[in-house]
């Protein structure tokens, strides 16, 4: 089985990427031939200065490596190391309906916040899907928000598969119900764009201050609180503590006595401990930087060999040479 998923390099990784995808593609990849790439081409779309794109990416490919990717099994590359995609992008621009981007949320919702949008930003989806399309992927793990681009993506192999014979294999989105969309510090999805993200591998002290910022409803220490399904905290908490630590915090609040700032201070020391593993890691990477590139080099060829053979197919299947 293959699978495939990518991370754009625009800004620090953070909890709801690393519960929401990558933890459950690391797991994923133990299952099959995983193909994980750094999405630096899509990147483009919000990120303009070059050194920032460059940093970015090379983090990336720390926070891949330090939670776990196992290089030896998964490809793992940079998307611009593989330029057939963007081949494969214009390709498939034929087989889409324009209305089918339009209706993309998040393109909408760009552009609902002002956003004048380019045509990259508009071609996104189109981008997204070769990368899916090339490497023949079955598998697509993503957060919720991903769940259209994987839907559209489909939509264009199936297209194509029609008009010039079955060359794609369909993809299917992998969402994990229980983090498909883990709010931020301020209730709304936590995004690198909305500034309410708990990051990984930032300091302590920063963690901190975004842990005790974290909106609650206002029911005092001494209440017995209800409407826990909704406390962001302790839904934070749940993803890292054992199922009974997070019971038993459950149940320290339900009686009441116990305040959301407790929880706020358990969640913290949790996830340090969680976290303090690979955040270790990242600081010996840091200092190999060069085994880190030979990795991605590897990666490289790898995809590249997978991508030449499904553009040999793509371009006699649609009468290039
Ligand atoms: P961001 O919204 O912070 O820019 P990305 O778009 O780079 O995040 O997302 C990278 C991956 O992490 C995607 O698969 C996305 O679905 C997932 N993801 C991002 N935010 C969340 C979240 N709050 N909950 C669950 N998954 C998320
Ligand atoms: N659009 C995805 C995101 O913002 C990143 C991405 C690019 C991706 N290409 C992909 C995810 C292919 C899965 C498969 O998170």
């Amino acid at each position: 089985m293959r699978i495939l998923s990518g991370i754009q390099p625009s800004g620090k990784l953070h909890i709801g990427n690393y519960f929401g995808m990558m933890r459950p593609a690391l797991e994923l990849a133990q299952k099959g031939e995983a193909f994980y790439f750094i999405a630096d081409y899509h990147a483009l779309t919000s990120i303009s200065n070059p050194d920032e794109l460059r940093a970015n990416a090379l983090d990336v490919a720390l926070d891949f490596l330090a939670c776990g990717l196992d290089p030896s099994r998964t490809v793992f590359y940079r998307q611009s190391d593989v330029p057939q995609v963007t081949e494969l992008t214009w390709i498939l621009s034929n087989v889409t309906p324009v209305p089918m981007l339009e209706n993309a949320h998040s393109y909408k919702d760009k552009i609902a916040q002002g956003l004048k949008p380019n045509a990259g930003l508009f071609t996104y989806p189109v981008l997204m899907a070769a990368d899916i399309l090339i490497v023949q992927s079955e598998r697509v793990p993503v957060g919720k928000d991903q769940k259209q681009h994987v839907e559209m993506a489909r939509d264009m192999a199936g297209a194509f598969n029609r008009q010039y014979g079955e060359v794609f294999t369909i993809p299917d989105a992998v969402i994990r119900p229980e983090v498909a969309t883990l709010p931020g510090t301020d209730g709304r999805k936590m995004s690198k764009s909305y500034n309410n993200t708990i990051e990984i591998f930032g300091d302590e002290k920063a963690a901190r201050k975004k842990i005790m910022g974290i909106v609650t409803d206002s029911q005092p220490v001494e209440a017995p609180k209800t409407g826990l399904d909704k406390n962001i905290p302790l839904q934070m908490y749940k993803l890292v503590a054992t199922p009974d630590k997070a019971n038993e915090l459950q149940a320290k609040l339900a009686a009441g006595g116990f305040g959301y700032g407790e929880v706020k201070k358990e969640l913290l020391a949790v996830l340090m401990d969680h976290f303090a593993p690979f955040r270790k890691k990242r600081e010996e990477l840091v200092k190999n930087l060069d085994y880190v590139h030979e990795v991605l080099r590897k990666g490289a060829e790898r995809a590249n060999a997978v991508a030449d053979e499904t553009m040999g197919k793509v371009r006699k299947a649609v009468g290039l040479r």
